[in-house]
């Protein structure tokens, strides 16, 4: 793992407000000291989520998902943990250390990013230089400003073009050819892989190019389309051509339409609808299904008519059918024998292929047409197929409203009720009451209260003396005090932070998550009382020690002498 200066995570941590970061994508509900929401890493239909504002950090009683920013912005927003990072250090508007970041973000993925980066130029300063290749976009209505925003540009007519012009050593070769750009012959020779080809760089989610597509201007080359091979930046059933141009187009996406090419995603912008993008010549993942629903809450998936454009149409169902949460929708395009969205707005216009859109087909009625295409369902039999061929289908979709519909549908056209009554979703559990601390060990309960107000830490003696106590977490806790004392600012989520990756890491989100009884004046209080009786407690462990010594070998007079000054400093309860 990327190795941040910890006091420079602390620092963006303090910056950031969590509250802030998670309600801009999940909408929160003020509760108490706390916020809630449905979890958005697991269906539910109560909110068992919370952002604990004061602790910094989001816990779900449901499914365990838990952290602090980092975490979220990882899981949420599938960033890596350095672009978590500079992602929350950009909204601080704060620099990540220059010299961690190139020494961390694996220097050779940093590499790749530039050698892709460096061919994107590459290919669109020959489309400058090459007048066919601009003639070819031009005769398909591609302007300027499309040109730009996409990023198109040209690999030339030549085995070695690019090759010459950026593989100028042999490091520059090896980043070349692990970003995909080059073929190996027979012969072990190796040439550029796209020659003659319209290129359209593929951007990740943060506007870096990761591969490429390139298609032929001469009608009689094949294939028609080539693509980047899969390389550690490029999983293609894991991109979608276009989101970032439709996320730099809009602050929030209401719908995104998916398609099939890349040509038609150019072409939508082109004429102003500007929320397409295409899988890129694979059939929809459900890592393409999450990626659309994270972005928008509707998405249209548009299809050519014809059976294999349905069949295609049935795997993007497939895919989606687990994330139709409530709130989202899909639908379905079936388009017109031998048209794709290109030459439909290209005929009819924005407006022609909007009309198109707001007739498509819901989910719903997609998935009972083709479940119920070679049965009949004025029989009985009919009835008994429908709903078995239904029945694993329903029930991928997550608890909610929808799902209820889609069994009501399925009632109605087979008159069998499937529906099973839904197990209890995890609530939280009831707050500790006064009192049950006192069963748990002392260890426990100050580590309990560290993680409820850190700040608790900061005047406590150092070092303390209950760190000679041999008791199971004693170092830890000495840890996470010496921890507070020397970054007196950090919260809980950052103290957590500190911890990622240990062992304890899954015990102190336990702790952490709970709610004490009390405000910080009785922590406080119950801290000194914790502290002061594992003093004692070490005290009494040497008492101990000196006394089988005694026993055993006898006591030097230094030894007697400390016997006695413990005797008396130990209270007797
Ligand atoms: P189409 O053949 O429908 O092409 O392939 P298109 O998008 O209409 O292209 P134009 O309009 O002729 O330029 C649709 C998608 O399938 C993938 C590509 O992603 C393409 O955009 N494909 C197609 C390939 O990967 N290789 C091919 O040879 C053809
Ligand atoms: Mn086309």
């Amino acid at each position: 793992m990327a190795r941040i200066p910890d006091a420079f995570i602390d620092d963006l941590l303090a910056r950031t407000d969590l509250v802030e970061l998670i309600g801009a994508r999940v909408p929160l509900k003020r509760q108490g000291r706390e916020y809630s929401a449905r979890c958005p890493f697991h269906d539910e239909r109560s909110p068992s989520f919370t952002v604990s504002p004061s602790k910094q950090f989001y816990h779900c009683f449901g499914c365990g998902a838990h952290g602090t920013a980092i975490a979220f912005l990882m899981n949420y927003d599938r960033l890596e943990f350095l672009d978590a990072v500079e992602e929350l250090a950009k909204r601080a508007g704060v620099e990540v250390p220059k010299d961690t970041r190139a020494r961390n973000a694996s220097g050779e993925s940093l590499d790749l990013y530039a050698a892709l980066e460096a061919a994107a130029q590459f290919f669109k300063r020959q489309l400058d230089a090459t007048p066919q290749a601009q003639d070819y976009l031009r005769q398909r209505g591609v302007d300027a400003e499309n040109r730009q925003r996409f990023g198109i540009g040209y690999a030339p007519d030549a085995w070695d073009a690019l090759k010459n012009a950026l593989g100028t050593d042999e490091r520059r070769m090896r980043l070349l050819e692990s970003a995909g750009l080059f073929s190996k012959g027979d012969s072990g020779r190796v040439y550029d892989k796209f020659r003659k080809r319209i290129m359209f760089p593929i951007h990740d989610r943060r506007g870096r190019v990761i591969a490429f597509g390139g298609r032929v201007t001469d009608k009689d080359d094949s294939p028609k389309y080539l693509n980047s091979p899969e390389t550690s930046l490029f999983h293609k059933g894991r991109e979608l051509y276009g989101l970032w141009q439709v996320r730099q187009a809009h602050s929030k996406i209401e719908r995104l339409i998916v398609v099939e090419g890349y040509m038609d995603v150019v072409a939508l912008f082109q004429y102003g609808v500007t929320q397409a993008v295409a899988t890129l010549g694979t059939a929809t993942t459900p890592e393409h299904a999450e990626l659309l629903f994270r972005n928008a809450p509707d998405v249209v998936f548009c299809f050519d008519g014809d059976k294999a454009g349905r069949g295609a149409a049935w795997k993007a169902l497939e895919s989606a059918l687990p994330r139709m949460r409530d709130g989202r929708q899909a639908f379905f395009l079936f388009l017109p024998e031998g048209e794709d969205p290109d030459s439909i707005v290209r005929k009819d216009g924005a407006a022609g292929f909007e009309a198109r859109l707001a007739q498509a087909m819901p989910l719903s009625e997609f998935l009972f047409a083709e479940l119920s295409k070679d049965v009949k369902l004025g029989s009985l039999d009919g009835k008994a197929r429908l709903a078995e061929r239904a029945r694993p289908l329903l029930a991928q979709i997550p608890d909610g409203a929808f799902r209820d519909l889609m069994h009501a549908r399925l009632t109605e056209l087979t008159g069998a009720n499937l529906a099973k009554p839904q197990p209890e979703t995890p609530r939280a559990p009831a707050p500790q009451r006064a009192g049950a601390t006192a069963r748990r060990s002392l260890v426990r309960s100050a580590i309990c209260l560290l993680l409820q107000e850190p700040a608790l830490a900061q005047d406590t003696p150092w070092p303390p003396l209950f760190g000679a106590l041999r008791q199971p977490g004693v170092g830890l806790l000495v840890e996470l005090v010496a921890l507070v004392r020397e970054r007196p600012q950090l919260t809980t989520g950052a103290l957590l932070e500190h911890m990622a990756g240990r062992e304890e890491e899954a015990a102190l989100h336990k702790l952490a998550q709970q709610t004490l009884p009390g405000d910080t004046a009785t922590w406080r209080e119950e801290w000194r009382d914790v502290l002061a009786q594992l003093d004692q407690q070490t005290l009494a462990q040497r008492v101990d020690e000196l006394k089988t010594q005694q026993a055993n070998a006898g006591l030097s007079n230094e030894d007697k002498d400390e016997l006695r000054e413990l005797m008396k400093l130990i209270v007797r309860r």
